[in-house]
């Protein structure tokens, strides 16, 4: 009876662990089995740019190929033709939103109510990308006050250290949120730590969450993470600031042009009636996560590549003081500086943040031209680090040249063609289709503000003049140096 049972129980693992998997027909990189898959996942946290490299060039020509996560597959598209599939098919296939829940764990961080009504990404589109022009000499003011505080400057010769990633955080935040919930709450200290705290903690849920049940995450979420206490810190941070918004809008006969032109009025003004202070808190915060990661890493990756390669600065530099001295601290002058422009996408070809892109989940079950079956549920993917290395897409392609574009918008005597917020499915930093990054304009623009003032004022060196802070790979992500410094002085020459 005792061996019955156990010959049973023997079966039954057998059968439980090596069934049949809706994905075994795709090939893996690293090990699939079901035991073997988890130290292919382990291998993928600290070798994860290396081992989608290495199915790009298995599947070269063209094909699909998956990676052991901890908690999932990741199927990774490679080449022209199946990529553009992936990108063309409707959200109601392949979902950017769902990817996101399921990566990031939107629904926990951020809630249904944001993430299912996403006003503030047909606002960044529209009203913020409008707003650029008018909003960026208050842009530029916030610049001066966040490197004079930050950075400070003195006569003296002598160069002063600051953490650069740290740094380029806090400057990101204060800036972009001149323009999300303006003046004075971006400058407040509480509320930049909030931000940043945020952020970090929304990231580190991914790993907390990975193994768990869905039904368990608010209850661990609730005490393994700050993500409810800081949600409760935004409210009471913002409520002032609403309130005092409210009474004008009431004083003013429901006049929206008496309130000021930012982010949260524009959400005032377009959510739905009923949303409550929390609602509207989380809303912000997922914006801020959306902006903030991204561009405090492109500032801080800059800053090393510029002090790196120290001759780049002179020419940066007159570019900027001829687009000054014609437009002033505008998005006009913004827009002249070409060779920053192609400095910027230089440095986002080498670190774009994550080593894929088009992220989405399957939401049905899909079939690609080349047969290969992508089953409802499935976590999904386009190559594109491999892409922005690929030596037949982009010549010498290990060689840093800040110049590489610039040379193209020369050729073609056509800039718009290769500025840094033209996407392609050769240039994968901001996605590409319907879904690519409503705010790479403002991004684009406040990068090109903050490298243009640094510029102007500082002179910048590395602890260890020429040698490039070494990045750190996490899975597929890549960030700058999060503990090297930057040298800073007021400008010498
Ligand atoms: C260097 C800076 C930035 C980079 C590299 C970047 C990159 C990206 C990427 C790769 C995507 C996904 C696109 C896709 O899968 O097709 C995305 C989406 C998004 N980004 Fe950005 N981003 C940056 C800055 C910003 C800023 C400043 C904002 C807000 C002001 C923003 C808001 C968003 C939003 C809301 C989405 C989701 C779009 C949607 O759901 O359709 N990003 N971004």
């Amino acid at each position: 009876m005792c061996l019955l049972t156990s010959s049973a129980f023997k079966d039954t693992l057998i059968w439980v662990l090596w069934k049949p998997r809706p994905l075994d027909a795709i090939p893996t990189v690293g090990a699939s089995g079901p035991l073997t898959s988890y130290v292919s996942a382990i291998r993928f946290m600290f070798h994860g740019r290396d081992m989608i490299q290495q199915g790009y060039r298995r599947f070269y020509d063209g094909g699909v190929f998956k990676i052991p996560m901890i908690d999932r597959y990741m199927v990774v598209v490679v080449g022209r033709k199946l990529s553009e599939e992936l990108r063309a098919a409707p959200e109601g296939v392949f979902s950017l939103t769902q990817a996101l829940v399921d990566m990031l764990h939107f629904d926990f961080a951020f809630g249904k109510k944001v993430y299912l009504n996403p006003v503030h990404t047909h606002l960044i589109k529209t009203k913020m990308t409008k707003a650029i022009a008018a909003f960026t000499p208050d842009l530029y003011n916030e610049c001066i006050q966040g490197f004079e505080k930050y950075m400070p400057l003195d006569d003296s010769k002598e160069w002063k250290a600051v953490p650069c990633l740290p740094t380029c955080s806090r400057l990101s935040v204060i800036i972009i949120n001149r323009i999300l919930v303006g003046d004075p709450l971006c400058r407040d200290p509480e509320y930049i730590k909030l931000i940043l705290q945020f952020i970090v903690d929304v990231f580190k849920s991914r790993m907390l969450f990975a193994l768990l049940p869905r039904s368990l995450k608010p209850i661990v979420g609730r005490f393994a993470t700050n993500i409810p206490s800081q949600v409760h810190l935004g409210m009471r941070l913002l409520k002032p600031i609403l309130d005092e918004r409210t009474k004008i809008l009431e004083g003013s006969d429901g006049e929206w042009s008496a309130l000021p032109d930012d982010m949260l009025s524009w959400l005032m003004a377009s959510v739905p009636r009923d949303e409550t202070l929390e609602t509207m808190t989380r809303r912000l915060l997922a914006v801020n996560v959306a902006a903030i990661h991204s561009i405090r890493h492109t500032f801080s990756h800059s800053i090393f590549y510029l002090a790196v390669n120290q001759e780049l600065i002179p020419p940066i530099r007159k570019e900027v003081e001829e687009a000054i001295a014609e437009d002033g601290w505008t998005k006009t002058a913004m827009s002249k500086l070409y060779l920053l422009d192609s400095f910027l996408k230089e440095v986002l070809r080498f670190n774009k943040d994550r080593a894929w892109s088009l992220n989405r989940k399957a939401l049905k079950d899909f079939t690609f031209s080349d047969g290969t079956f992508i089953p409802k549920g499935t976590s999904i993917a386009a190559c594109a680090t491999p892409v922005h290395m690929d030596g037949s897409v982009y010549p010498d392609p290990a060689k840093f040249d800040a110049y590489r574009f610039y040379r193209l918008m020369e050729r073609d005597n056509d800039a718009s063609r290769h500025l840094l917020v033209k996407t392609s499915l050769e240039y994968l930093t901001f996605g590409h289709g319907s879904h690519a990054c409503p705010g790479r304009f403002f991004a684009a623009n406040q990068l090109k503000l903050m490298l243009s003032y640094l510029l102007l004022n500082y002179d910048i060196e590395l602890e260890t003049p020429g040698v490039m802070p070494e990045r750190v790979w996490f899975e597929e992500s890549v960030l700058p140096n999060p503990r090297a410094n930057i040298l800073y002085r007021k400008r010498q020459a």
